[in-house]
């Protein structure tokens, strides 16, 4: 089962996410992180950047990134990558890698990636949100929960969701490259955040909700090792609530 963690804010949420972070790479100077971009990990990134921390070895992987946006878009997802996580975290641009972004064509640009992750040893510590339609990557309802990393059409609440970074809801692209569900499970931890009310089915549905490729999401419960750090908001439909706050709440010593 998922270790879920109910905090009161996001930036404590981030607070405790970045504790992780901390400790993977004080063991592990050059692990490998999966990044994620949207709103949802950005009190991460606050909370890892005052820090201090020397992440210039950790290598990285993107979840996903948009086709259609010319390079250096301001959205596109390696323009945000590095604006809001390469700089302010001081990692190096050249070890952190998102989908596409190897020079080559789109058609293998799937199987390319998962090579590249591959060469690495895997990934150590996955950061994830979640997407209202329960999409965890860009992995819609209907993903394969054995996916790896390919084109995706997303759905319309997906692009409407993210209508509010571009000028209008046409700008926002139709087709994106995503890590799978299966490249998602192959990562040794994930760390899934959600905020707000509007993520509140999607999180209660991938904790609690059957294992179902109709919300992605609940992929994570096939994975021996994650965490969901949640604010109140998201975690209004955890029937079991209570029970997350009673077992991180006495936690024991060597799990804290
Ligand atoms: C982004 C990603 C998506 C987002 C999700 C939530 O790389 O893979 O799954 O995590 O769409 O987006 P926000 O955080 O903007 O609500």
């Amino acid at each position: 089962m998922a270790e879920v963690v109910i905090l009161p804010s996001a930036v404590s949420a981030g607070e405790l996410g970045a504790e992780f972070v901390a400790r993977l790479v004080a063991d592990r100077p050059d692990a490998v992180l999966g990044l994620a971009t949207g709103s949802t990990p950005l009190p991460l990134w606050t909370a890892l950047a005052a820090r201090d921390l020397d992440l210039s070895r950790v290598r990285g992987f993107a979840l996903d990134e948009y086709i259609g946006l010319p390079a250096g878009h301001p959205q596109s997802y390696r323009t945000v990558i590095t604006r809001e996580a390469v700089e302010p975290l001081g990692l190096t641009a050249a070890l952190v890698h998102v989908p596409g972004d190897d020079g080559g064509p789109v058609e293998g640009a799937g199987a390319r990636y998962e090579a590249a992750i591959a060469a690495t040893g895997g990934v150590d510590l996955q950061v994830l949100g979640i997407g209202r339609t329960g999409h965890i990557g860009f992995n819609e309802p209907g993903s394969s929960l054995a996916s790896a990393t390919r084109v995706k059409t997303l759905t319309e609440q997906t692009r409407l969701d993210n209508a509010r970074f571009f000028d209008s809801l046409d700008d926002v692209p139709r087709h994106c490259l995503t890590q799978g569900l299966g490249t998602i499970l192959r990562a040794r931890h994930l760390l899934l955040f959600a905020f707000g009310d509007s993520k509140a089915a999607a999180i209660a549905g991938a904790v609690e909700g059957p294992v179902s490729s109709s919300l992605p999401g609940s992929a994570i419960q096939l994975h021996p090792l994650v965490t969901v750090i949640v604010d109140e908001a998201a975690a209004s439909q955890l029937q079991h609530a209570d029970y997350y706050r009673f077992a991180w709440d006495n936690r024991l010593d060597f799990e804290r």
